[in-house]
């Protein structure tokens, strides 16, 4: 049997690894302190399980879901984040549900990339941000992420090589693993070189809501990192990943979505039409609850 070339860089999963490891210990009899996984130990919020357990009895919550049935969970996730961040965002057209960030930032690439394209991502970063470039029959850019450099990316090192090829960059704030916060300074600087090179600048944000630090650099009115928005108010190159699954404790429900540019959540949508009905209503009524 013959796989697909796109397969060949995607051998090595960390997240799939890492279980099996596990999965020995454990049959072992091995006691394990688990670090592989920034997974919550924490219940979800009473309130969200209540809304689902509600759900559960609504046949109407049983069939497919299609983008109209999203709107409820659209509309809370543009109050939230204008509630949040003071910039307005229009659910019909700037926002999508998602089954959590990963998935939406595996198949934003579909969307924006030709085979060959690059993508330029954090080195360290997300195997999600890659995995989709490949899948995509994209090439990836590393940009590393140096202590010294507060662990940023040096975009004046990027060669100009790759910039004529590159479709997209992906940036992603509180950091996963570094835990640094970029400064909005940083980010209105991604935008105008985004902006420059006309590239898609991806934010994924899962940790946006992980700041503790009041003497953090980050400004913002609630939060203390920033959101790409705050650098790019009018969403000229930008599209942000958001998930209920860290700061609401929901992993396993599998419940995210994407605020950005209209003409990027229209093609992130088109991906998406050809692969699934979106989340199980019920779980997206738990969100809007949470
Ligand atoms: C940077 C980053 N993006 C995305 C995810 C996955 O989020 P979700 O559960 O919404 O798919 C994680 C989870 O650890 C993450 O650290």
């Amino acid at each position: 049997m013959q796989l697909s070339k796109r397969l060949e860089p995607l051998s090595f999963n960390v997240f799939a690894d890492m279980d099996m490891a596990k999965a020995r210990a454990k049959a072992a009899g091995k006691d394990l302190i688990d670090l592989s996984l920034g997974s919550s130990d924490l219940p979800a919020p009473p309130h969200a399980l209540e809304a689902i357990a509600q759900s559960l009895q609504d046949s109407y919550t049983h069939g497919y879901s299609l983008f109209s049935s999203t709107e409820a969970f659209r509309q809370a996730a543009a109050q939230w984040y204008n509630r949040k961040f003071g910039i307005s965002v229009d659910p019909e057209t700037e926002v999508l549900a998602l089954i959590g960030s990963q998935e939406g930032t595996a198949h934003l690439p579909l969307a924006v990339m030709n085979p060959g394209d690059f993508a330029l991502l954090q080195d360290p970063g997300y195997p999600s941000h890659s995995g989709g470039v490949y899948l995509a029959g994209g090439q990836v850019y590393p940009m590393p992420l140096l202590a010294e450099n507060k662990f940023l990316p040096v975009l004046a090192d990027i060669p100009e090589s790759v910039l004529a090829q590159a479709k997209m960059m992906v940036l992603s704030y509180p950091h996963n693993p570094t835990t640094a916060i970029a400064p909005l300074s940083f980010l209105e600087e991604a935008v105008a070189f985004c902006q420059k090179h006309n590239l898609v600048l991806v934010h994924d944000a899962p940790y946006l809501d992980f700041v503790f630090d009041s003497s953090s650099e980050a400004p913002g009115k609630q939060s203390l990192a920033p959101s790409i928005f705050q650098a790019d108010p009018e969403k000229t190159v930008s599209i942000e990943f958001f998930t209920m699954s860290k700061s609401y404790s929901m992993g396993g429900f599998r419940v995210g979505y994407a605020i950005g540019n209209p003409q990027l959540i229209q093609a992130l949508r088109q991906v998406k039409a050809c692969i699934d009905f979106n989340q199980y209503r019920g779980i997206l009524n738990g969100a809007i609850a949470a």
